[in-house]
């Protein structure tokens, strides 16, 4: 899903866990990592308006002007558990929170495999909260019966691919001179 494909809607449903993980920061406060809804529309679409246009670019393979439309997007299926948003919240000592994070998750039942696409608040790359929302994201899919993760970048965004890598997803060799495609079996 980094890419610009429209999934098929898939069918079957399927059990929703509870998503809290709680990883120590730098600040003062605590990332929680947790599945969107409906209230989350507006902060969404903040987050995605304060991305640099470079995150933003990369995020959705290209320029994407209506983002409230996507902010809306993300929450529009969760009653369907085979589509998911997972949003990495900055929660301070003082009461405040604020989105610094999000992964959208989708399961293409006639490929038979979940698609994502995923960013992290510019500031707050490379502090493990992508990694900590990519853990989230497969456990969330593994509950709920998907076998396989799939998705594919730009060969030059190496920070996905790094991101990728180290999660233990493996080069399918599907992609082209300008795209990687990359796939992750989950265990029963
Ligand atoms: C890709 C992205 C989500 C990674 O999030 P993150 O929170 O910065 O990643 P993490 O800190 O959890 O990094 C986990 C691992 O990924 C790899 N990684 C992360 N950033 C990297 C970079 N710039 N170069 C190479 N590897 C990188 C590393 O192996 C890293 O582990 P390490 O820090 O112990 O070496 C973030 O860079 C981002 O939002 N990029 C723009 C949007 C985008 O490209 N999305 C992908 C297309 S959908």
């Amino acid at each position: 899903m980094c890419g610009p494909r429209n999934l098929p809607r898939a069918s079957r449903m399927s059990r929703l866990s509870p998503d809290a993980v709680v990883e120590p920061n730098e600040t003062n406060g605590a990332v929680w990592i947790r599945a969107a809804n409906a209230s989350d529309v507006e902060s969404l679409s903040i987050y995605f308006t304060g991305l640099s246009t470079t995150t933003r670019n990369k995020r959705f393979m290209g320029a994407r002007a209506d983002l409230a439309v996507v902010a809306a997007e993300c929450v529009a299926k969760v009653s369907d558990p085979d589509y998911f948003t997972l949003l990495a919240e900055l929660r301070l000592d003082e009461g405040q929170s604020t989105i610094i994070g999000e992964t959208r998750y989708a399961y293409d039942a006639v490929a038979r495999h979940g698609d994502f696409a995923i960013s992290v608040a510019d500031v707050f790359q490379r502090k493990g909260v992508g990694l900590q929302m990519m853990t989230a994201m497969e456990r969330r899919a593994s509950d709920l019966g998907h076998e396989m993760i799939a998705a594919e970048t730009a060969r030059a965004n190496a920070e996905m691919r790094g991101l990728a890598k180290r999660a233990g997803f493996s080069d399918t060799g599907l992609g082209d001179w300008q795209s990687v495609h990359f796939a992750k079996r989950l265990s029963e």
